[in-house]
């Protein structure tokens, strides 16, 4: 049997339950870190976004890391996406969105995430939009095709953690190998020359009106949006990032 008063406050407290989670629901939407990293290939992001990643402690979500892992893992989606990815053209939309939206709403996406290389088409920035993917800072890092050609001949790659370096401009500590693990490193098949000019040539037809895009919803004060020039040494690149993170 309940008292006459113990009925209402009980109300008044789950209704102030509720209220407090939805305000708290609220608060922590508008505290999330949510970025976006885009650019020509070779262009740093993924370097970057590691320094980012650690920098605030959210997860890097890179689809191109994503897919090199089904590719390996020999998965479904892997034996779907290979020859795409070895090619240098795009992957569809739909993969695309269907892999960001499981990716989000794991725990660690909890206070935010860096998005590296996605969206990348425009049908994938309004997929966004549309799923109500929450991005609050975008950044342009650019760089010279030449560049990117120059980077991406001496890149070498840790496929597990999808860390990057470069024989000249990044060595790792010991040569080949990946500096926290002690693994062998590799180099990209898509890396290879004319792959690199495929991947340029989707990236100024199919990713670079991104650029506009993102710019036109910053002067509408949705996003934030800066750009950066990426021919900078690495350090130079993060110090001008940290000041807008
Ligand atoms: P992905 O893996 O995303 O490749 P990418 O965007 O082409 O970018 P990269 O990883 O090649 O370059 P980066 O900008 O990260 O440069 P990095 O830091 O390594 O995608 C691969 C493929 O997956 C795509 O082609 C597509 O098929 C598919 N895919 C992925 N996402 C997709 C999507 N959303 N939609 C459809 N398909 C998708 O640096 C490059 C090199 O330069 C390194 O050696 C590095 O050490 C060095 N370097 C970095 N910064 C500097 C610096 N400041 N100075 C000197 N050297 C530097």
């Amino acid at each position: 049997q309940k008292t006459a008063y113990e009925i209402p406050l009980r109300l008044v407290g789950s209704e102030m339950c509720i209220r407090d989670r939805l305000c708290c629901c609220i608060c922590s939407i508008r505290k999330m870190n949510t970025f976006i990293l885009l650019g020509p290939p070779g262009a740093g992001k993924g370097t970057q976004a590691d320094l980012i990643s650690a920098e605030l402690g959210i997860p890097k979500i890179s689809t191109g890391d994503m897919l090199r892992s089904a590719v390996a893992s020999k998965s479904d989606l892997g034996n779907r996406v290979e020859d795409i990815l070895n090619s240098g053209k795009l992957v569809s939309d739909d993969i695309i969105i269907e892999l960001i939206n499981d990716r989000i709403n794991q725990s660690d996406c909890k206070s935010g995430y860096l998005f590296d290389g996605v969206p990348r088409t425009l049908g994938q920035a309004n997929l966004f939009l549309q799923n109500d993917i929450k991005v609050k800072k975008v950044i342009d890092i650019s760089l010279d095709d030449e560049l990117i050609i120059k980077r991406m001949s001496g890149r070498r790659f840790h496929i597990a953690s999808g860390r990057s370096y470069h024989i000249e401009f990044n060595p790792p500590k010991a040569e080949g190998l990946d500096d926290d693990t002690g693994e062998p490193l590799i180099q990209r098949e898509d890396d290879f020359p004319e792959t690199v000019k495929k991947r340029l040539e989707v990236y100024h037809a199919q990713t670079k009106p991104l650029t506009d895009f993102y710019k036109s919803k910053a002067s509408e004060g949705i996003i934030s949006f800066i750009s950066i020039n990426g021919n900078q040494s690495v350090d130079e690149v993060f110090s001008e990032i940290k000041s807008y993170l």
